[in-house]
C-alpha cells in the first residue's frame, strides 16, 4: 500500500528520498493529479505513469476553486480508503492527499491563472471560471511535486476531459512549465460509456440512455476513418432520439484550438485531425465525452 502524505514538506522529503534511491543515473517522476472517487480511468493514468517513471506520485484533492456550485462540491464523492487501495494496486509510490488549508493556506489565492478564450467555450460556457480554477490548482500541484532539476518530470491526464487536456498543454507551453504532459486514452465500460466519477449518480435506465453519447461519437469516428462525409446532423438526431438525454453541445473542432472544423479527409495533403466534443444532461447528471477523428 502506498504511503499517504498530507503536507507539502513531507511530500518533498519523500520524493527526494525515493528519487535518490532510484538513482544513480537518470531518474524521473510521474505525477497523476486526481480528485479521488477513483475508477478504471484513473487506474489507467496511474499504470501509464508506473510504466514510464521511477517514482509515481498520485494526488487526491477536491479543488473548491474549480467548482461553481457549492452543492456540486459538497456532493462530490469522497472515498479515500478505496482510492489509496486502487492506487496501490497500480504500483503508485506516494499518495498526496492534502487538506484545503495545505493547498490554500491564505484562503482563496489572489493571483490565479486564466484559461483565456479557450476556457470560455464548451465546458467553460456551462461552468464559468471552472478552467481558471482547474489550471490554478494543476499549476500548484505540479509545483508541489516538482522534482530536482536533474530528474525528468511527466504528468498524466485523461483524453476523457479533452478541453482540460488542451488547456493544460497550453499552460505548460505558454508559461514554460518544464514538464512533459502525457495523455491517456479514455477508458470506457464494455458498452462504451466513458468512465466518470459522476456515473454513480445515474439510475440503470439513465446509464442505458447515456450510451447514445458514445454511440454517436463512434458513428463519426467510423465515417472519418473511412473518409466519408461526417453527417453530424444524423449523429445529433441519434442523440435526440433518446428522451432521457438533453444535449448541450455536439461539435467537431480543431484538436488544438477547439475552433469549429469542417473535417474533410480528402484535403491533400491531409493535415487536420478533428475532435468531436459532446456534452449532455442525463437526469441530474452532466456527462461529457469526446472522440478524436482521423482518416486512415
Ligand atoms: P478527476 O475528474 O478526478 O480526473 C483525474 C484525471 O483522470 C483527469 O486527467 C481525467 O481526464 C482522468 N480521467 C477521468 N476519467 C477518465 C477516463 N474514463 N479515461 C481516462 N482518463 C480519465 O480532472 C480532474 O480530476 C481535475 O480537474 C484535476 C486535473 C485533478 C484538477 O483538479
Amino acid at each position: 500500500s502506498p504511503r499517504v502524505i498530507t503536507t507539502a514538506a513531507e511530500l518533498r522529503a519523500a520524493t527526494v528520498k525515493l528519487l535518490s534511491a532510484a538513482g544513480p543515473g537518470p531518474v524521473s517522476l510521474g505525477l497523476v493529479p486526481t480528485m479521488g472517487a477513483l475508477h478504471e480511468g484513473h487506474a489507467a493514468l496511474a499504470r501509464a505513469a508506473r510504466e514510464e517513471n521511477d517514482v509515481v506520485v498520485a494526488t487526491i484533492f477536491v479543488n473548491p476553486l474549480q467548482f461553481g456550485d457549492p452543492r456540486d462540491l459538497d456532493r462530490y464523492p469522497r472515498t479515500l480508503d478505496a482510492d489509496v487501495e486502487l492506487l496501490g494496486r497500480q504500483g503508485v509510490d506516494l499518495v498526496f492527499a492534502p487538506s484545503q488549508d495545505e493547498v490554500y493556506p491564505d484562503g482563496e489565492p489572489l493571483v490565479r491563472l486564466s484559461a483565456g478564450g479557450l476556457g470560455e467555450k464548451f465546458e467553460g460556457e456551462f461552468r464559468p471560471g471552472h478552467f481558471d480554477g482547474m489550471l490554478t490548482v494543476v499549476a500548484k500541484l505540479l509545483h508541489l511535486a516538482w522534482p530536482a532539476a536533474d530528474a525528468g518530470y511527466r504528468a498524466y491526464f485523461g483524453q476523457k476531459d479533452a478541453q482540460q487536456l488542451v488547456l493544460i498543454r497550453r499552460m505548460a507551453r505558454d508559461l514554460n512549465f518544464a514538464v512533459e504532459i502525457r495523455a491517456v486514452t479514455t477508458v470506457r465500460t464494455a458498452e462504451g460509456l466513458a468512465r466518470s466519477s459522476r456515473n454513480r449518480f445515474l439510475s440503470d435506465e439513465e446509464a442505458d440512455a447515456a450510451l447514445v453519447l458514445s454511440r454517436a461519437l463512434r458513428l463519426l469516428e467510423e465515417r472519418a476513418r473511412r473518409c466519408k462525409p461526417l453527417d453530424l446532423d444524423s449523429a445529433v438526431a441519434l442523440v435526440h432520439s433518446q428522451p432521457l438525454v438533453a444535449l448541450e453541445y455536439f461539435e467537431v473542432v480543431d484538436p488544438l484550438t477547439l475552433e469549429p472544423l469542417a473535417f474533410n479527409c480528402r484535403e491533400t495533403p491531409f493535415t487536420e485531425d478533428g475532435l468531436a466534443l459532446i456534452a449532455a444532461r442525463v437526469g441530474s447528471v452532466r456527462l461529457i465525452d469526446n472522440q478524436p477523428l482521423k482518416a486512415e
